[in-house]
């Protein structure tokens, strides 16, 4: 494996190499910038990240470089895929010809890399998958994948939702449920719609009101919750966010149209990712429950390359734990110790 007999790459790429990806930019080549790759103790790691939709990902994206720092022994290149698989694949394509020593990557959806990896396993290039995965007919592509069991959430919240309601006493009661989904195609979408999806089979008085995609981001959610205000009206039971940025978009649109949420309120709110800010407004009774999804993968995704620099096989798949939290929970001192 090439990991154990890499090329060293420069220190010089840390202090600023420009890695260019756009057609026409006035970066370095590729030649130029794999000359600058000199001899050196560092393990260069490059870094395809997604985008930047959420508090979640800023948390993901801060712990993947809080990790890979030059003081570990490590050059890191980061390229923000801004929600586009094409750039990814870029960014894969670049990595490959500077001849990096690993490509990590977070893939904003499952399909579609199947060429591109294997592009980098030719190359001899390791890849490690880290939070949602990649659905791939030939799993050696990749050599690891870290991050959450994202139906596991979905079922976590299903299961809160359907005791919650039988601890009300509206077991019986028809419920209507709005669900705003995150981009379409990616692990943490499909594992969650499943969750409610198996949710709605097995309890007939649960009515699925509106389905709509946010996108994880908190500017799209708003718009769709207003959107579906004024289809559905007031009459939502149950508000189904698949990450907190969503439930806070939602959250104003709510406020808008003077409908009230979380504990006490006329709508129960679901939120995912128990980010700092999403735990707090569950404290604070804004949300009901907030499903964990933890986003610090930085030392997972070293300890896999610890174990393949010494020679070690790394698990194949490594799910992350994860919990729900309710109101009662959470305390300021416990929020601010979590570190996302
Ligand atoms: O893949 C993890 C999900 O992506 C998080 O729930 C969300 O906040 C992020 O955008």
């Amino acid at each position: 494996m090439k990991g154990l007999s890499r090329k060293r790459t420069a220190a010089v790429l840390a202090a600023g190499l420009c890695l260019c990806l756009a057609p026409g930019c006035g970066g370095q080549t590729e030649e130029n910038a794999k000359e600058e790759l000199m001899e050196s103790s560092l393990i260069t790691v490059g870094f395809s990240q997604l985008g930047n939709e959420s508090d979640w990902r800023v948390a993901n994206t801060e712990s993947v470089k809080e990790t890979f720092t030059e003081e570990n022994g490590y050059n890191l290149l980061v390229e923000d895929a801004q929600q586009k698989q094409e750039n990814q694949i870029t960014a894969i394509r670049n990595f490959i010809l500077l001849e990096v020593d690993y490509i990590v990557i977070a893939p904003v959806v499952e399909t579609g890399w199947d060429e591109v990896l294997s592009e980098a396993k030719e190359a001899g290039v390791p890849v490690i998958v880290m939070d949602r995965q990649v659905d791939v007919e030939d799993d050696s592509l990749y050599t690891a994948w870290v991050g959450s069991d994202m139906y596991a959430e979905g079922k976590l919240a299903v299961d809160w939702l359907s005791d919650y309601l039988e601890a009300q006493g509206r077991q019986e009661e028809d419920i209507s449920i709005v669900h705003i989904q995150g981009t379409l195609g990616s692990s943490a979408q499909i594992g969650r719609t499943e969750g409610l999806d198996e949710g709605l089979k097995t309890h007939e008085n649960w009515h699925l009101a509106a389905r709509e995609v946010g996108e994880f981001t908190q500017a799209k959610a708003c718009e769709v919750m207003r959107e579906i205000l004024e289809e559905v009206g007031d009459d939502i039971d149950v508000l189904y966010c698949e990450n907190d940025s969503e439930a806070f978009g939602a959250m104003q649109a709510l406020d808008e149209a003077g409908i009230t949420y979380g504990e006490g309120g006329d709508v129960i709110l679901i939120s995912f990712d128990a980010t700092e800010a999403g735990l707090r407004a569950c404290m604070e009774g804004e949300m009901n429950v907030n499903v964990e999804c933890n986003p610090l993968h930085g030392p997972r995704v070293e300890e896999i390359i610890r174990q393949l620099e010494a020679g070690e096989e790394p698990e194949k798949e490594e799910y992350v734990e994860e919990t729900l939290f309710e109101p009662e929970d959470l305390t300021e001192e416990f929020i601010s110790a979590r570190g996302y």
